[in-house]
Parts: structure tokens; sequence; C-alpha cells
């Protein structure tokens, strides 16, 4: 257990009306899917622009149903970015397709868009590009790449709720948009995700797949066609959504004013004359889900991890998001090396969150800043 004082690096804010909401729903006899989510995805759906959407208990579960809804499978090729959370690569081994990882851009962070189309292959099917920290990938290019070799694109939109792209929230336009409410994200379900699909066709398959591939009719009709999972959402956890989703637009305010504070603090520490690479500074696009800077390795005589110990022991939470996909053991495996995707491997290996989240206070900024300069300039070779 931390201490009182222990900043951690997310920390999600639930409302009091929200904990009264639960214990009505708790108290209500009815617990699991039910009124709850049908009122959640219907208040998803007013916010991506009238579009179907339907609510799952994870944001893996919902592009996983992406890529079967885009009919993907075994002998199918997946593009996506090897920087990544491993779930965006898990579901595209898990419907039975290979995944072909893109190097990344070094000033997004995500897949380089630049070298998606040398790196088609004749079963190349779709497109799994991922917004890291909440900065989204180019959609007008993304959507050309896809139209110009009619692909199928599945969003991994799991950080971006709230983000924008040329005036419009990510979700509203695009193919199928798979979006998470895991607690660390913008708003959360407890555990949770959406998936927003094109047609109520789609839907209806997005249902099935949710659970079991059943179709009830009449009192006692049930009828199975596809192999679907266990995958839908409580009403707990649907009820947790609906309290959180006014709040989007504040929450996602104090993160980017948060995040202006952290440019000029880091700014006015010199953290860029000592190497230190800092985050697009996007205030149109992002919805800062993390505020993230990369580490001259070069320039510094200890590692991230023994950073993240001094951090901890000063009272502060950062993480380390992510580890290259390709270079993890079950990837290796399938006959990845180091090497193979040079950015994404010197971003990953650098890349440090650090505490953002609505209920921080301009002066953790302040703290945070202070002490990572602190220990970097300790730390620091030249
Ligand atoms: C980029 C990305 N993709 C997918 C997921 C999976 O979401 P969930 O944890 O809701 O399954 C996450 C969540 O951490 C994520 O950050």
């Amino acid at each position: 257990m931390n201490p009182p004082d222990f900043l951690p690096m997310t920390r999600p804010s639930i409302d009091e009306e929200t904990i009264q909401g639960v214990c009505e729903v708790l108290r209500s006899g009815w617990i699991t899917s039910g009124p709850q989510v049908k009122a959640f995805e219907a208040a998803l759906s007013r916010y991506f622009g009238g579009r179907p959407v339907r609510a799952c208990n994870s944001g893996t579960c919902t592009m996983e149903i992406g890529l079967r809804i885009a009919g993907i499978g075994p002998g199918d090729e997946v593009i996506t970015t090897p920087l990544s959370w491993v779930a965006t690569s898990n579901v595209i081994l898990a419907v039975g397709a290979t995944p072909r990882f893109v190097d990344i851009d070094p000033i997004t962070r995500n897949i380089d868009l630049t070298r998606i189309e040398p790196a088609l292959t004749p079963a190349t099917r779709a497109l799994l590009p991922v917004d890291l920290a909440g900065l989204p990938v180019d959609r007008d290019a993304l959507y050309a790449i896809a139209r110009r070799h009619g692909l199928r694109v599945i969003e991994d939109a799991a950080q971006s709720m709230g983000a924008q792209f040329k005036g419009r929230p990510i979700g509203s336009s695009g193919d199928l948009v798979s979006l998470s409410f895991h607690p660390n994200k913008n708003i959360t379900s407890i555990e949770g995700g959406c998936l927003v699909l094109n047609d109520e066709g789609e839907a209806r398959l997005a249902e099935q797949y949710r659970l079991q591939g059943v179709v009830r009719s009449g009192f006692d009709g049930l009828e199975v066609e596809v192999a679907g999972g266990k995958f839908n959402l409580t009403d707990v956890a649907a009820r947790v959504g609906l309290g959180q989703l006014p709040h989007l637009a504040q929450f996602n305010a104090r993160r980017a004013a948060l995040s202006r504070r952290y440019f000029e603090e880091l700014t006015e520490h010199g953290a860029t004359a000592l190497g230190l690479g800092l985050p697009l500074a996007d205030f149109t696009h992002s919805n800062w889900h993390m505020f993230q800077v990369v580490l001259p390795e070069e320039r510094l005589n200890l590692s991230r991890g023994q950073l993240m110990e001094q951090m901890h022991a000063a009272g502060i939470g950062t993480g380390a998001h992510y580890p290259p996909i390709h270079l993890l053991a079950l990837y290796r495996r399938r006959g990845f090396r180091p090497g193979d995707f040079p950015i994404a491997e010197y971003v990953g290996r650098n890349i440090l969150t650090l505490p953002l989240f609505p209920a921080m206070r301009d002066a953790d900024v302040t703290r945070v800043v202070e002490t990572l300069m602190r220990l970097l300039r300790k730390a620091a070779r030249y």
C-alpha cells in the first residue's frame, strides 16, 4: 500500500452521484446486462454522432469482435504498430490471423503511415492503428490507404475517448472503432469497452459475438450461428460509464491544462537541453490520455527501471507504456528479432509515462518535474 501522499500515475474520478447510481443498480434486482447497458450504448451513440454502438466488458474483446465482423481470420494479415499494449496484437492472433508490424513515427509515436504501403502483401486484409496516448493517427491519410487497397480498418482507439480529428470526435467517423473504459482511460466503466459500427447489421453481429452467438426470438426461441464469447458488460459497470460520460469534456480539458503545465515546467528546467524527448504538443487533436517523455539513454548512467524506482521512492508513480510487442517472447517465437523496428524499440525502451489524471493539482506537476529533473541531472553523463 502506498502512503497517502503518494502521487499515482493515474486515478479515476468517480462522483458521488455515480456511486449512488451504482447502489441503486445493486438494489434493483437486475445487475448484469440490462437497461443500464442499453442507456450507456444510447448515450455513446449520441456522442458518436448517431452511429450504432455496442458495449462490452473490455476494449480487447471489442477489437476481437471488430476483426470477426470484418471477416478477418486464418491466412489473413493485419497491419499494426509494435508500440502498443499487447492486446492490440494478441487479438489478431486470437482470430487466427497474422500481425504484420510497421515501425512508428518518432514524432507522433504512432504507426508511420508512410511505411504501410511497402508492407502490404496479397494477404493483407486490414489495418489496426493505435492512437498512442490519445494522439490520433491522421485519419485522412489512413483511410486513403485503406481505400486504395480495399482494406478494412479496425481502429484501436482504446486510448482516444474524446480525442478529435478535424473537429470531430474519434469514433464519429471511420470504419470499426474500438474504445476502452479500463480505469486508467479518460472515462471508465471499471472494465469495459465499446465498438462503434457502420450499420444495424454489424451491430446485431456484434451482439452475437458478444454473447455466445445467441439470437433470441419470442419467449423461448434461441438460435446460434456463430461461436461468440462471453463479453457482455454488466449493468453495474454500465452505470459507472453513464456517470462518467457527462464529465468527459471537463476531464479532458483538465488533462490538457496539466499537460501544458508539464511542457512549460519541463522547458523551464532545461529538459530538452538534457535530451529528454517531449510528446508532440498537439492541443487540437489529442485527449492527453498520457503524458510521456522519452529518456536520453545514451546520456544517462541509470536505467529507466532504476529511475522509476527512485521516482517511486520519492512518492511518484510512473509507467513504461509500452515494451515493443514484437520483442515479447510469444512474438519472438514467431520470428521477430531486435532490430526489426528500431524506432519502436528505442522509444519502447526509454518511454516514461508521468502522472496525469483530472484530479491532479498544478503543484503535483511541479513536484513531478522537479523530482524527475533532479534525478536526471544526477544521472547525466554530460
Ligand atoms: C492501446 C490499447 N489497446 C487495447 C487496450 C485494451 O483495452 P482493455 O484493457 O479494456 O481490454 C488498451 C487498454 O489498456 C490499450 O491501451
